[in-house]
């Protein structure tokens, strides 16, 4: 007989979440959640905001626990582990935060060694020279001795992924990598986070409600709703998908509860008067 962990665990995932479930009080965010990340692939995981799409990458590296369920990092089962056999497992784990949140009094170029510098392998010299080819990655060259409030949203967000990277992780998790940047400024990262992929063969799990940029970076596409996976498929598949709600995130469309509440608070008003 296999091991029940050899049948839940297909070697193609680096990543496997399983029935997790997570609740705030009474808010249930997610409600039974089961997901294969494959490696080397970029899976974007949609949702509309306040779906649990943050929740479920914090599950991923333990910043957050489930109720119920288990959650896997590449063979290792890490829902339960305490926080000093986390380490190791977070080393191999790039997160890019939503707010790409940079360390305000350093440097550019010390925000980008901050992880080298934590690790102890390097000297100071080796730290700069690493941050300096990590910022040429990221297009930025020339800026390590800029203070992060010199930056616009765009920069700060490729100094962070610059710095996300710095520890050559297996896996990098991308939450709203591109909310709050113009469409050319989004695009810049999509590109990155294509070439990441292509050029180190990381695996990378993007959150966003951007469908745009989920069509340029994702390999796999999986819709949350309401605590639960909706859709999980490749960009064919979920383009073709016969759910309604799938097709209205895609087309950007309110949910048709929403537009008869709206229809029903229109009709209750009497015309002309203000709203
Ligand atoms: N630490 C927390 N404590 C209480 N509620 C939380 C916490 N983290 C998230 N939530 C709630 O869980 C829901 C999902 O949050 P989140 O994962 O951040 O959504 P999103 O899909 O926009 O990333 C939201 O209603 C949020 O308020
Ligand atoms: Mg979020």
């Amino acid at each position: 007989m296999p091991e029940p962990s050899a049948i839940r665990h297909p070697p193609s995932a680096i990543v496997c979440v399983r029935n997790v479930r997570k609740a705030f009080g009474s808010l249930v965010v997610l409600d039974g959640i089961s997901l294969d990340f494959e490696r080397g692939k970029t899976t974007v995981v949609l949702g509309p905001s306040g779906t649990g799409k943050s929740v479920l990458l914090k599950h991923i590296v333990g910043l957050l626990r489930p109720d119920a369920g288990e959650v896997w990092f590449d063979g290792q089962r890490v829902d339960n582990e305490d926080e000093h056999d986390l380490v190791p497992v977070r080393r191999r784990i790039g997160f890019l935060f939503q707010m790409g949140a940079l360390f305000d009094s350093m440097t550019v170029g010390e925000n980008v060694a901050f992880p080298l510098a934590e690790l102890g392998d390097l000297t100071l010299d080796q730290q700069r020279d690493k941050a300096e080819v990590l910022l040429k990655q990221v297009g930025l060259p020339d800026i390590q001795h800029k203070m992060p409030a010199e930056l616009s949203g765009g920069q700060r967000k490729r100094v962070a992924l610059a710095r996300a990277v710095a520890l050559e992780p297996d896996l990098v998790l991308y939450d709203e990598p591109t909310t709050g940047l113009d469409p050319i400024r989004a695009d810049v990262i999509n590109e990155l986070i294509v070439a990441l992929r292509d050029h180190t063969g990381v695996t990378g799990i993007v959150v966003t409600h951007d469908m745009q940029s989920a069509n340029k970076v994702g390999d796999r596409m999986v819709l949350l709703h309401s605590g639960k996976v909706l859709c999980d498929a490749d960009p064919e598949a979920f383009h073709e998908s016969a759910n309604p709600r799938v097709q209205r995130f895609i087309q950007g469309q309110a949910d048709a509860e929403d537009l008869a509440a709206i229809r029903e608070g229109f009709a209750a008003a009497p015309s002309g008067e203000p709203i």
